[in-house]
């Protein structure tokens, strides 16, 4: 089934060319609603509960400070998130259509705030990624999972209604959210969560504990590409990939497709790596074609080109994708529009 419908959600709406004043707050703004979220106040505001500085600073983790929290919820206020009500606040709507898009924030400030920063220094080449400019991967993982639950969840559930799967893989698994969601709402079905980032690994791994799905899910450290060229030391972890039905894999490809001696071999070589697979549900976010978005922008996209430009790695368009599927025997069985603007989701059946 193929479906072309393009969500709201990748309508631009900030305009181009933005005033010096736009961008100075929104800097400011996507920093509050970060603080908002580790303070632990975000999911409160986007249940439109009411809070205080004092009770956010008693509940947090260790001793909040009550004077910097009033100061983050008085700035929240300011940008209309939130709205005075006696000695505490109350979250208005646009306060609750941010907390609902708490993974952005998460993803740009808490993953990658050292690589803007950076940029200029990127650019001059006094700095290099990955030598004095890195990102937080546990907070790449951490926004992505929280875009998965707020964003793809029920869409998800809906493509895999129609799968018939026993044991699936998650490649770039992140914290495993997904892959624990996923095989709690199969009976009977296992998963395999994949990932390359040891900080994201140990999240996944208590999460899985927390759950109780130990013996169901598990978290395996580990470089896909790696993998794809069949290198696992564990027999263990060996013989469940050969036992993959079905592969999901979501906000990875293109680091996978980054090198151009090897993209045009992925998709084949993530087929022999799970020889038992036949369905593969993957999704990415895509370029943008030239000239899309050019007066008004929708959220994420800039910011994504800009974070892999500077950390060096291309991005490709959909006609790319889809010539790489093809190009590995993979037939595209339903394919359709993520609410991430420029993202796409596939279903492939391998003949
Ligand atoms: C943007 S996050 C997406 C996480 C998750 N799939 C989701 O949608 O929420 C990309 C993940 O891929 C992982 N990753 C990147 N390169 C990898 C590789 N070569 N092998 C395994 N994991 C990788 C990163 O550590 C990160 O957790």
């Amino acid at each position: 089934m193929h479906s072309a419908v393009i969500p709201d959600t990748w309508r631009g709406v900030t305009p181009a060319p933005m005033s010096s004043t736009d961008a100075y707050n929104g800097f400011i703004a996507a920093n509050v609603i970060f603080a908002l979220d580790r303070i632990g106040v975000l999911e409160r505001i986007g249940r439109g509960e009411p809070l205080s500085a004092a009770e956010a600073a008693q509940s947090a983790a260790s001793a909040g400070d009550v004077a910097r929290t009033e100061a983050v919820l008085r700035a929240a206020a300011d940008y209309g998130f939130l709205k005075a009500d006696g000695a505490g606040y109350l979250p208005t709507e646009a306060g609750r259509e941010v907390a609902s898009a708490r993974g952005y924030f998460t993803w740009a400030v808490g993953g990658y705030h050292d690589v803007f920063g950076r940029a200029g220094h990127l650019s001059a080449g006094t700095h290099h990624y990955q030598q004095d400019v890195f990102r937080d991967e546990a907070m790449v993982a951490l926004g992505s999972a929280q875009c998965d639950q707020s964003m793809f969840a029920a869409q998800l559930t809906d493509v895999l209604d129609g799968i018939d799967f026993r044991l699936i893989a998650d490649l770039g698994s992140g914290t495993s959210a997904r892959v624990r969601r996923v095989v709690s709402q199969r009976e009977g079905s296992r998963g395999l969560g994949i990932d390359i980032s040891r900080p994201a690994t140990d999240i996944a791994r208590r999460e899985i504990a927390e759950a109780g799905l130990e013996d169901r899910v598990t978290a395996v450290r580990a470089d896909v590409l790696g993998l794809l060229g069949t290198q696992i030391d564990n027999d263990a972890e060996a013989a469940e990939v050969a036992e993959v039905d079905t592969v999901m894999s979501f906000f990875l490809l293109h680091d996978l497709l980054a090198d151009p001696a090897t993209r045009s071999s992925i998709f084949t070589r993530m087929r022999e790596a799970f020889p038992k697979a036949r369905t593969f549900v993957l999704g990415d976010t895509m370029l943008r074609g030239p000239g899309e978005s050019q007066s008004t922008l929708p959220v994420f996209s800039v910011g994504f080109e800009l974070a892999h430009a500077m950390m060096g790695v291309p991005l490709h368009t959909k006609e790319t994708y889809e010539q790489l599927f093809a190009d590995a025997g993979l037939r595209i069985d339903r394919v359709e529009a993520l609410a991430t603007p420029h993202s796409w989701l596939y279903v492939l059946q391998a003949d």
